[in-house]
């Protein structure tokens, strides 16, 4: 079942997606060190840290929103970067940050579909992707195009959440995200469904292993996934 932001409107899943993160915006950056304690930092630079042996030149961002894994990625010395998203909002603040740090000639924004992205096969030394792949409208799409524009011995790098599974971690967790976040989420926001759509859609998207077989479904091989902080969140690692 395909879990969307706005449950009363007719519009795609990639439509409300779209308007939900043009709307959270202005205070994305701030919940999400504020509601994971800053924690989603460490995790973005742990990611990054697995690319560092492949040593990629040029790297692309899937569903970059405000930039803070292309940015992250610049640990890599990479000779490009490129970020795409569907929300123009996203893109906007993320700009703004790029320019603030000098680092426009290396990190480039630009509006484009995970799904229908405008790159030629083989492009790229690595894409990565973090908290991108659960919004969007078709998992297995999106990431088929992810593995068409890597080029052959490139590495792919997902981060997303997923769901922890012992006790009591899981049942604290589970309460803090069904019942705290959503509430924080809506005041700061001032967006009524965004932060019930991060929990519902977590909840109902693949992880661990099930999320391995689509992803290796969509060509990548030597597939590994790696747990963080209790299995909140996990990054998934693929070749091609
Ligand atoms: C939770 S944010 C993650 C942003 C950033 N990667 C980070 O770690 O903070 C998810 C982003 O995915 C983007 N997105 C969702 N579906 C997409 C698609 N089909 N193609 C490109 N971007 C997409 C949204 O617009 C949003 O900016």
């Amino acid at each position: 079942m395909t879990v969307l932001p706005y449950k009363e409107q007719d519009a795609s899943k990639k439509e409300q997606v779209a308007q939900m993160f043009d709307n959270i915006s202005p205070k994305y950056d701030f919940l999400n060190h504020l509601l994971s304690g800053g924690i989603d930092i460490l995790w973005r630079k742990k990611a990054i840290k697995l690319l560092r042996p492949a040593n990629p030149k040029t790297i692309l961002d899937i569903a970059t929103g405000t930039g803070d894994f292309a940015i992250e990625a610049l640990a890599l010395k990479p000779d490009k970067i490129v970020g795409v998203d569907i929300s123009e909002g996203m893109l906007s603040f993320g700009r703004e940050k790029i320019r603030k740090l000098g680092m426009e000639n290396v990190i480039e924004l630009q509006k484009g579909d995970s799904e229908r992205l405008p790159f030629q096969d083989n492009t790229f030394d690595a894409v990565i992707v973090s908290f991108g792949v659960r919004n969007f409208e078709n998992l297995e799409k999106g990431l088929t195009d992810m593995a068409r524009v890597m080029r052959v011995g490139g590495t792919c790098i997902v981060l997303e959440f997923s769901k922890p599974k012992h006790f009591p971690f899981k049942q604290l967790y589970n309460f803090y995200f069904k019942f705290i976040l959503p509430v924080i989420g809506k005041i700061v926001s001032k967006d009524n469904a965004a932060y019930t759509y991060l929990p519902e859609s977590v909840q109902a998207f693949p992880d661990g292993d099930d999320f391995l077989k689509v992803f290796q479904k969509a060509g990548f091989t030597q597939t590994q996934c790696l747990p963080l902080t209790f299995g909140i969140s996990t990054i998934y690692i693929g070749r091609k």
